[in-house]
């Protein structure tokens, strides 16, 4: 702590300082700050002083703002109300711990009230380097010790670390109050809050009337904000208990600099600063279109941004005044076509993929599940709809009790609700889908049991004759600790269907023979492309993969991963069905010496930085947290867009959320592309895909293949070889030479760097995918790079890699080891 003690000399020389070179954080009792004065945080990263938001005006506030940016960006502002219309302001803490501004005429302007003082203690005020204004006692630096801090106090502004929500305790509302202009931080219309009637969610009002609901907390963000997700710049979460209820982000990068804020016409936006341009960038915000304006439609309206016009009635529903509804006076809302009975004759539609309504009537209970949900609901004659609370662990229960008012639809990332109906209006659509309801547990446990749903289904679908089903299983989740049952879906394919798609799984549409089974293409009667994995009818392994698969990617949804439509089970036959790549695989074009050429740099870049996001979904941000095992080219596949998708999810495990690392006995995966922790001891970590990532990237790179590499001058493997180039500082001679026409140096450079830290030999050493993926997105410095793990294992002769006709589809170079330890 760069505090001084109390001597009046050393106060005499602390003053000196403060005006001379003001590297101070502190302020301690008596000392006053006056205009023309600051304070700097220990890291220089924010200052606090008084200043003018406008030249225009004389009006002084007493404030902090960002030291090392350009642009001043204030970040706080005590005297909100209260300007000073001069320069004579003096900022003083008083022995008991209370801040105080005064004017010349020593009155109060604005102060610290707390109800907190520092009783005997020497208290002292500290700016830290998140921006935040403490008062605390002296010796005591703990959080929950402050006598008060301004993050307690926030104004428009939302930064890192802050807590924004509810101190139950304390009795403290921390939220967001814009400024009434650009150059008038006093107190504006707007304000984001979370509002705790229901279930919280945050609203942002004008007054007091609702302009827009972030929406609930849902487990993996809020219902209304689809495009907070998982990403390079920040982490966030959300916390709600009896003490406390916030949401709170951090920095993943203390390279980076951002901020939230609450505009002076009511818009909630994060920037990011750039410094080369010296200028905040929107990053995002938080109302996207029209839908965000809450509740245009009214109650039981939908709204789609890609509809015109953009409101619609709920199925079930019809405008309530049908000719303003004509007219795009949507406000008036829907209503029933059939009275609910309440007598046990009432149902539930599902809707897919939404914002779910306002929470502010709604009632929750975090242990139900959807089964009790549901049970409530209809035992309660006031219930409208209910869903899952927490869609991250599919678990807890949200029940709605009154008109569902600012619903809409997402294209992806909404959520599924249950809306009450008449059993009169259920029927029709009950009939056009049952559901089978299969019950196994575990999934993954043995053949015979998923004989026993083949059967099952099969007579179901004898029964049934034709169309597409779908499958409900439940299973006993072998991975969480907590043992819960988990429901998952998937759309069930009739057998015939999928003959008829592939020409009776004809060889003019076989795509290629996969360690497990041939795939095939297949075109639906409603002309959809897809892949259809087929896994061999005989083989044990056959089996297993397939059951891993599928446990593996039902539910997993990212756009660098590929898609899993549906499976088919019929007899003993199973089947996975993929949307299909009509760009084939990744090696299709690296190794391809007629197609390489296509693959400039910039698309192999975005290929890159694709397939870490892909990963990084897998290891971090899936429910399942999954390694995938077998990552490798063969196994990257391009969409139409070329966009990568991580396919092929045969020998992937799902880690325990605590556990970071697993053991095996049998070694799977693919010569060239295994960590050597995992090809000799048999462990097997995210970081043993992240070795497979960095060989991927020198692949891509290069366009030339890690096993069989060969140079004339030594005697490297493909890894060597880059680390050799690196040490020499020649990385860009590793450049495939079919592209060495247009790329980015620096781009070339970072991707060789981050793949040579992803092949270090020790798995600690190498960077996580976060990191991964920070470190390919943004200019952040970075480690040396040590020793590449098998960087002198070349190909003998005798092990050449058969190489398949169709090798996207492949798996037949799975390498299987037995280790036989004692255990
Ligand atoms: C500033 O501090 C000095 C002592 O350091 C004190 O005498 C003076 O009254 C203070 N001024 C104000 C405005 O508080
Ligand atoms: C500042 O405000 C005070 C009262 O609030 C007033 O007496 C004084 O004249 C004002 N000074 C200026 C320069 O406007
Ligand atoms: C602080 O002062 C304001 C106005 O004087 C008052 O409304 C508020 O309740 C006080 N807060 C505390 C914590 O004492
Ligand atoms: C929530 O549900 C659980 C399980 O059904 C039940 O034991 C508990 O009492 C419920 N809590 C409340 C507050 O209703
Ligand atoms: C349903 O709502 C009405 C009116 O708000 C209320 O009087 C009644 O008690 C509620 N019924 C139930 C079962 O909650």
């Amino acid at each position: 702590m760069k505090h001084l003690p109390i001597f009046p000399f050393l106060l005499t020389i602390s003053t000196l300082l403060l005006t001379s070179t003001t590297s101070i954080s502190t302020i301690t009792p008596n000392q006053n700050i006056s205009d023309g004065q600051t304070i700097i945080s220990d890291d220089e990263l924010f200052k606090m002083g008084f200043f003018s938001p406008s030249t225009r005006s004389n009006n002084r506030y007493f404030g902090i703002w960002y030291n090392k940016i350009s642009v001043t960006t204030v970040v706080w502002v005590a005297n909100r109300e209260k300007p000073l219309n001069d320069t004579s302001g003096v900022l003083t803490l008083n022995d008991q711990g209370t801040l105080m501004l005064l004017d010349h005429t020593h009155n109060i302007i604005w102060s610290s009230n707390s109800s907190l003082t520092a009783n005997n203690n020497i208290p002292v005020a500290q700016l830290l380097d998140t921006g935040n204004l403490v008062i605390r006692n002296e010796n005591d630096l703990a959080v929950e010790n402050y006598l008060w801090q301004s993050f307690d106090y926030p104004g428009d502004t939302f930064l890192p670390s802050m807590k924004f929500g509810i101190d139950f305790v304390k009795g403290l509302n921390k939220y967001l109050t814009s400024w009434k202009s650009v150059d008038d931080p006093s107190i504006g219309e707007y304000t984001n809050r979370f509002d705790s009637d229901g279930y919280p969610q945050i609203l942002m009002r004008k007054g007091s009337k609702v302009e827009f609901n972030s929406g609930y907390w849902n487990g993996l963000r809020f219902s209304g904000m689809p495009n907070l997700k998982p990403n390079d710049i920040y982490t966030f979460g959300f916390e709600f208990n009896e003490r406390e209820l916030y949401y709170k982000y951090e920095l993943v990068s203390n390279s980076v600099v951002s901020r939230m804020i609450l505009n002076p016409e009511g818009r909630i936006q994060r920037f990011i600063w750039i410094e080369r341009a010296g200028e905040w960038r929107l990053y995002v915000s938080g109302q996207m279109d029209n839908c965000d304006r809450y509740g245009l439609c009214g109650a039981y309206g939908i709204c789609n941004i890609n509809d015109s016009p953009a409101c619609a009635c709920l199925s079930g529903f019809e405008p309530r005044e049908p000719e303003e509804w004509r007219r795009a006076d949507w406000s008036n809302g829907c209503v029933r076509r059939v009275e609910l009975s309440c007598e046990g004759g009432d149902g539930f539609v599902k809707r897919l993929g939404v914002k779910v309504p306002d929470t502010r009537r709604s009632w929750y209970n975090v242990s139900m599940n959807i089964e009790e949900c549901e049970r409530v609901c209809l035992t309660n004659c006031n219930c409208t709809a209910y869903a899952t609370l927490d869609i991250k662990t599919r678990s807890g229960c949200l029940i709605w009790f009154d008109d569902l008012v600012d619903i809409r639809s997402y294209a992806e990332d909404g959520q599924d609700i249950f809306i009450r109906m008449a059993a009169s209006e259920l029927d029709t659509k009950a009939k056009a889908k049952r559901r089978v309801r299969v019950i196994i547990v575990p999934v993954l446990v043995s053949a015979t049991v998923l004989l026993g749903i083949c059967l099952f289904v099969y007579r179901k679908r004898k029964q049934k004759k034709n169309g597409v089903n779908s499958v409900v299983m439940v299973r006993e989740n072998n991975f969480a600790s907590d043992k819960k049952k988990e429901d998952w879906e998937l759309p069930l394919f009739d057998f015939n269907t999928i003959a008829n798609a592939t020409n009776n799984f004809s060889d003019d549409c076989k795509l290629g023979e996969g360690g497990f089974g041939p795939v095939y293409k297949g075109i639906l009667e409603d002309g959809k492309e897809i892949a259809v994995k087929r896994h061999s009818r005989k083989s044990k392994q056959g089996l297993d993969e397939f059951q891993n698969e599928v446990k593996c990617i039902a539910k997993l949804q990212h756009r660098n991963l590929v898609k899993l439509l549906g499976c088919c089970i019929d007899e003993d036959e199973r089947m996975l069905i993929y949307e299909y790549m009509p760009n084939k695989s990744l090696n299709s074009f690296i190794f391809d010496e007629g197609k390489r050429k296509s693959m400039d740099w910039s698309k192999r870049y975005t290929i890159i930085i694709g397939i870490g996001r892909g990963l990084l979904y897998l290891h971090q941000d899936s429910r399942l947290r999954i390694i995938h095992r077998d990552l490798k080219a063969s196994n990257i596949l391009l969409d139409k867009d070329m966009n990568p998708r991580i396919s092929d999810f045969g020998l992937a495990r799902s880690l325990d959320g605590s556990d970071t690392k697993a053991n095996t006995r049998r070694v799977m995966g693919t010569y060239g592309y295994m960590a050597p922790e995992y090809t000799i001891d048999g462990i097997y970590s995210t970081k043993s895909d992240v070795f497979s990532f960095g060989v991927l990237v020198l692949e891509i790179v290069s366009g030339k293949k890690n096993r069989g590499f060969r140079h004339e001058n030594h005697d490297l493997n493909l890894l060597g070889h880059a680390w050799r180039l690196y040490k020499n500082g020649k990385q860009l001679e590793l450049l495939d030479g079919a592209i060495k026409g247009s790329y980015v140096h620096s781009e070339v450079k970072r991707s060789i760097h981050v793949g040579l830290l992803c092949v270090q030999k020790y798995p600690e050493d190498r960077p996580d995918m976060t990191m991964v993926v920070l470190m390919l997105g943004s200019e952040i410095p970075l480690p040396e790079p040590k020793q590449p793990g098998f960087y002198t294992e070349r190909r003998r002769p005798a092990e050449a890699e058969s190489s398949s006709s169709n090798p996207e589809w492949s798996s037949s170079n799975h390498l299987s080891v037995t280790h036989l330890q004692p255990r």
